[in-house]
């Protein structure tokens, strides 16, 4: 076994620049689910209250500036082709998972910031600086935004814990090279 050397994706391996990429954000995205989690449950009085929301934003800003780049990488990049053992339905099931990956993390991240911008102050990132941002677009832009944020977040950990049973079973049920291939694995020729 060795470690992929190459950060382009070919006809059999991920390149570095798509595994790092998918395992950042993996970690980024569950930790942002977790701490929106805690959010919801915090009074006005707990000390988190304020930087609780200011660190969602701030990191849910950057999962958003990383998702544009590797959307972008992934369109202009090829993508391993899958084992020969799959049949044609699990690979177009995978196929449609993987945009729908994409898309229901976009529909949050723009929720985000419709829920941030809401009131026309911008983004405030810590002490730091203010992002500024539109006016509201339409009427009671937070609360709709914010529904739609809320429960496409629970659609995205679904969809991912079913991700993760699926390269679970390739790994130890069809012994296939798929999940390995995502952690920079390769086999010796
Ligand atoms: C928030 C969490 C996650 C998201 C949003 C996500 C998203 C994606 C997406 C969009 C792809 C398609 C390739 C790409 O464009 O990068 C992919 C591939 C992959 N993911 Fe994830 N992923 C997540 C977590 C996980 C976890 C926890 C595992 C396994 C333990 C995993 C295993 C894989 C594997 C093995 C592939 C390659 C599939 C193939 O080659 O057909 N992912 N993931």
């Amino acid at each position: 076994m060795r470690f992929v050397k190459h950060y382009k994706n070919s006809d059999t391996q991920w390149g570095w620049t798509s595994i790092l990429l998918h395992w950042l954000l993996a970690v980024a995205i569950i930790g942002l689910f977790a701490l929106g989690l805690y959010m919801t449950d915090l009074s006005y009085y707990d000390s988190f209250y304020t930087l609780g929301p200011q660190i969602h934003e701030a990191i849910g800003i950057l999962v958003l500036v990383f998702m544009v780049y590797r959307l972008i990488w992934r369109l202009l990049n090829k993508t391993p082709k899958p084992p020969e053992k799959n049949s044609p339905f699990i690979n177009t099931a995978s196929q449609i998972a993987h945009k729908a990956l994409y898309l229901i993390c976009f529909v949050i991240l723009l929720s985000g910031l419709l829920i941030s911008y809401a009131g026309g102050q911008g983004i405030q990132i810590f002490e730091w600086f203010r992002i500024p941002g539109p006016q509201d677009l339409f009427e009671n832009q937070a609360s709709y935004a914010g529904e739609v944020h809320y429960y496409s977040a629970f659609a995205l950990i679904g969809l991912v814990i079913l991700h993760t049973l699926a390269a679970l079973k390739h790994h130890f049920v069809d012994k296939d090279n798929t999940l390995k291939n995502m952690l920079g694995l390769k086999e010796k020729p």
